[in-house]
């Protein structure tokens, strides 16, 4: 089921996880089609660390069908958020396993206030009070692109629904037309890239996760990166910020828990 499939992706990073350091918790915050999902890939190639994206969650739960997946099939048609008691469910069950010990990369989430005040409490009794580790703050980076590149992003993305990976039809495509280069499999378009799905996404994200940003920034935990680079500059700029402030490294200001 889901959780097989999640095992059974992460499988490969579970080498030489007892020397690696402890990271943290990361919180990728940005717009539809910013680039949370290609940066996510590329941190957990590089700290191996899973990436947990309620996005991929939840389509695997509407792929399969189970009752959850029935419940929000809907909800994310129409590019609007799924209730958050729903979404938190699903984040404790994930950060729960074993994998997550070092830390994760938390890839579209959280999307609400109530969604980073529960986190924030979660990672606190979980990670912190249970002495697993320095600190429960999370390195939160937002990745900022302008609005109508968005567009142009989302409109020529393919996914491959057996491997995860995400091309552009624009400014990363496969070798081969809608193949995939890893495993062959025919890529797809997300049922929710259409365009009026997009616009009510980008709205959704407007009204809703901006004010998460700004929660964040408040409290000094947010870093902004500029998306609109290539993909090696986005994830040089994201892995400096990881370096200089990583859960357990005794620099900066977020090593301590209060
Ligand atoms: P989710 O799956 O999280 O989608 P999203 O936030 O809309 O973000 P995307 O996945 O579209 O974009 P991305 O930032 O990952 O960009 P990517 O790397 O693919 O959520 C989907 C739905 O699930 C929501 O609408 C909601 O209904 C529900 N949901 C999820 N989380 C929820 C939550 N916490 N609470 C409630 N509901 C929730 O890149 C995009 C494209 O650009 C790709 O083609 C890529 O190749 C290309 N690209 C990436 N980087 C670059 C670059 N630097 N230069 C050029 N092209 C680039
Ligand atoms: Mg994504
Ligand atoms: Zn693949």
């Amino acid at each position: 089921m889901v959780v097989n499939l999640v095992q059974e992706r992460l499988g490969a990073s579970s080498m030489a996880e007892q020397v690696l350091r402890t990271i943290g918790p990361v919180v990728l915050l940005g717009p539809p089609g910013a680039g949370k999902g290609t940066q996510s890939k590329r941190i957990t190639e590089h700290y191996h660390i899973p990436q947990v994206s309620t996005g991929d969650l939840l389509r695997e739960h509407v792929r399969q069908q189970t009752p959850l997946g029935i419940e929000v099939q809907a909800v994310i048609a129409r590019g609007e958020l799924v209730p958050d008691h729903l979404v938190c469910d699903i984040v404790a069950w994930r950060l729960r396993q074993p994998d997550a010990d070092r830390g994760f990369i938390l890839d579209g989430f959280p999307r609400t206030q109530k969604q980073a005040a529960w986190l924030d409490s979660f990672l606190k009794f979980e990670f912190f009070e249970t002495g697993k580790w320095a600190s429960w703050l999370p390195i939160v980076i937002r990745i900022q692109v302008d609005y109508n590149k968005l567009l142009l992003r989302i409109t020529g993305r393919r996914t491959c629904p057996t491997c995860g990976a995400i091309y552009n039809v624009h400014s990363n495509p496969p070798l081969v037309d809608e193949i995939c280069d890893k495993d062959g499999t025919k890529l797809v378009i997300r049922d929710d890239d259409r365009d009026e799905v997009i616009r009510e996404r980008l709205d959704t994200y407007e009204r809703q996760t901006k004010p998460v940003a700004e929660y964040y920034d408040k409290l000094g935990r947010l870093v902004t990166i500029n998306g609109d680079q290539s993909v090696d500059d986005v994830s040089a700029a994201i892995l400096k910020e990881i370096d200089g402030r990583a859960c357990g490294v005794a620099s900066g200001t977020e090593v301590k828990g209060n």
